[in-house]
């Protein structure tokens, strides 16, 4: 028989508001290892709060967010909220975020990819740049042409490739998006829906150095209001209303849904996804 794959993240009744406003309620959700999941909801709906707790940005004000350990053998879970700086920052090492923005650097792409490596890493220029350059390509860039150019001349969907080849390049074996296709036109969306796939398929090699569970796959949460992303990619999706989770299943069930709160999202998912901008 089959063993489950381990818990890679489980949120416990996690509670968060901002000045009285209670923005999540109440969320339980548990990501295993290997799976993509797409977090959608309403505008407002706290989907971009929730990540940022995955990513230990923000603290909850009750309830927990366990993350798996990949830097100790067994790669147990770590509840975030009891981690020193020190404990964070190693266990983050596996981790990366393609943020709605880019948050690119002021500076090239070379300045943008090396930065983590450099700083998380410790790594040099000698062991970056091939680096740098396998993620490049695995964006669809040619590195020769890209690597030296500067951030503010790259188009909306060159940036975006820029920003997942800067989380490729940490090997990271968890991947965050928020809003990946924002602001890129249809033809482009396609492509990055393609690549986040890709992405989400191939297996990281970093743990292969750190001598710790060597074979792990890759887990990524996606949030967005892309339908196509949906339809594409199939991802588990998670929809959050009121605070709470109130859809968890597959994109058919999603798009059969009956629910009086999942119909009207649907409806204005396509609306929702082309007011955002990637900039
Ligand atoms: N740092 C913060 N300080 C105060 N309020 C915040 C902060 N971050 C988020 N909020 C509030 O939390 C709520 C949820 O915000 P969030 O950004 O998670 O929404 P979202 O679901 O990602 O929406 P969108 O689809 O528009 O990106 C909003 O009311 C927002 O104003
Ligand atoms: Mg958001």
């Amino acid at each position: 028989m089959k063993t489950p794959a381990p818990r890679e993240i489980v949120v416990e009744d996690l509670h968060r508001a901002f000045g009285g406003h209670a923005v999540l309620a109440g969320i339980d959700l548990t990501i295993s290892r290997g799976e993509l999941v797409a977090i959608v909801g309403g505008s407002g709906c706290g989907k971009t709060v929730l990540l940022k707790h995955m990513t230990a940005h923000f603290m909850p004000d009750r309830g927990r967010v366990l993350v798996a350990d990949h830097e100790t053998a067994g790669s147990p879970l770590r509840n975030l909220s009891g981690l020193s700086e020190d404990e964070l920052d190693r266990i983050r090492v596996h981790w990366a975020v393609v943020y709605q923005k880019n948050a690119l650097l002021t500076g090239s792409v070379y300045h943008n990819l090396a930065i983590w490596p450099r700083e998380v890493l410790n790594l040099g220029d000698t062991a970056i740049r091939p680096r740098a350059e396998r993620a490049l390509r695995d964006v669809g860039l040619e590195p020769g042409e890209v690597m030296s150019s500067d951030r503010d001349s790259l188009s909306g969907g060159m940036a975006k490739r820029v920003a997942i080849a800067r989380a490729l390049v940490m090997d990271p074996v968890l991947v965050f998006y928020d809003e990946p296709t924002a602001g890129l036109d249809p033809e482009m969306c396609v492509q990055i829906h393609d690549l986040i796939g890709e992405t989400h398929a191939a297996r990281p090699g970093s743990l292969r150095h750190a001598g710790v569970d060597t074979d792990v796959s890759r887990t990524s949460v996606v949030v967005t209001h892309d339908t196509e992303l949906l339809r594409r990619l199939r991802p588990r999706i998670v929809m959050l209303h009121a605070g709470r989770v109130r859809f968890d299943g597959s994109f058919d069930e999603f798009v059969e849904s009956k629910d009086e709160h999942i119909r009207p999202y649907l409806a204005q998912m396509a609306f929702l996804h082309a007011r955002l901008t990637g900039n």
